[in-house]
């Protein structure tokens, strides 16, 4: 296991929004999470990265206890977290953008391949690195934003929503993206509202209700009759 979370409870201000969660990650999985808005989703993901308070349980990576530890340790673990809702900052340039992304990093060489190395993945980047973020479709800011994680070479990429208000053929290109991504080793926890799209994706799916897990399965998941009328529009 990749990463183990046990017995989660987490929110916001003293208010309980994840129940006892229990969540795996396998080396090089791709895991779904998904569920009704509210459900919890995005506090699971901020829970990892140190977003939310964490009241009781344990997160575990690669045998460490990871609970509560400061964002740029966390990246220096290997974890990276892209945040919902595409956030570039609009008047950096592209290049400018991947840089932020490796702001904790001290061996400015390795900053320097890790960036040819999300150009070579995203050529496009590489040949608007002068351009500004705001400039980009919001498929491209998509891209960007995950590159942006990607400087930081992770191990785990936590990606809330990745596909969120964009058009049915730029969402098919960041799942493409994703699974490319995810075929280099780098193990994911994509949240989704575009349920079938991400099981379809990931090798195991997790269903998130309430603040607790409701369901995990592969993709047999999409045939489940407690869920397949109500997120994934039935047939
Ligand atoms: N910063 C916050 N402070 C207080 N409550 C929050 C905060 N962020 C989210 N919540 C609440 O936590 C619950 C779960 O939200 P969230 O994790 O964003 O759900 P999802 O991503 O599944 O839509 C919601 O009731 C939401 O109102
Ligand atoms: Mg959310």
């Amino acid at each position: 296991m990749i990463l183990r979370i046990n017995n989660l409870k987490a929110g916001y201000n003293g208010m309980e929004i994840l129940h006892k969660v229990d969540l795996e990650v396998r080396p090089a999985e791709i895991v779904a999470l998904i569920g009704p808005n509210g459900a919890g989703k995005s506090t699971l993901l901020k829970s990892v990265f140190n977003l939310c308070k964490i009241y009781s349980g344990k997160i575990i990576f690669k045998d460490k206890d990871i609970t509560k530890l400061p964002t740029h340790q966390l990246i220096y673990q290997g974890v990276s977290y892209v945040p919902q809702g595409r956030q570039v900052f609009s008047n950096l340039s592209v290049k400018e953008n991947l840089e932020m992304g490796a702001f904790i990093m001290r061996d400015k060489e390795v900053v320097k391949r890790n960036i040819q190395d999300v150009y070579n993945k995203f050529p496009f980047l590489k040949e608007r690195e002068n351009e500004l973020a705001i400039n980009l479709s919001g498929g491209e800011q998509q891209m960007l934003a995950i590159g942006r994680a990607l400087i930081q070479d992770p191990e785990l990429l936590l990606l809330d929503e990745p596909s969120l208000g964009l058009a049915p053929k730029i969402m098919k290109q960041v799942f493409e993206k994703i699974m490319e991504i995810n075929k280099q080793g780098i193990s994911i926890i994509i949240v989704e509202q575009n349920a079938k799209q991400a099981v379809n994706i990931a090798h195991r799916t997790y269903i998130l209700e309430d603040g607790k897990i409701a369901l995990e399965g592969g993709k047999e998941i999409l045939q489940d009759d407690r869920i397949k009328n109500i997120y994934f529009g039935g047939r």
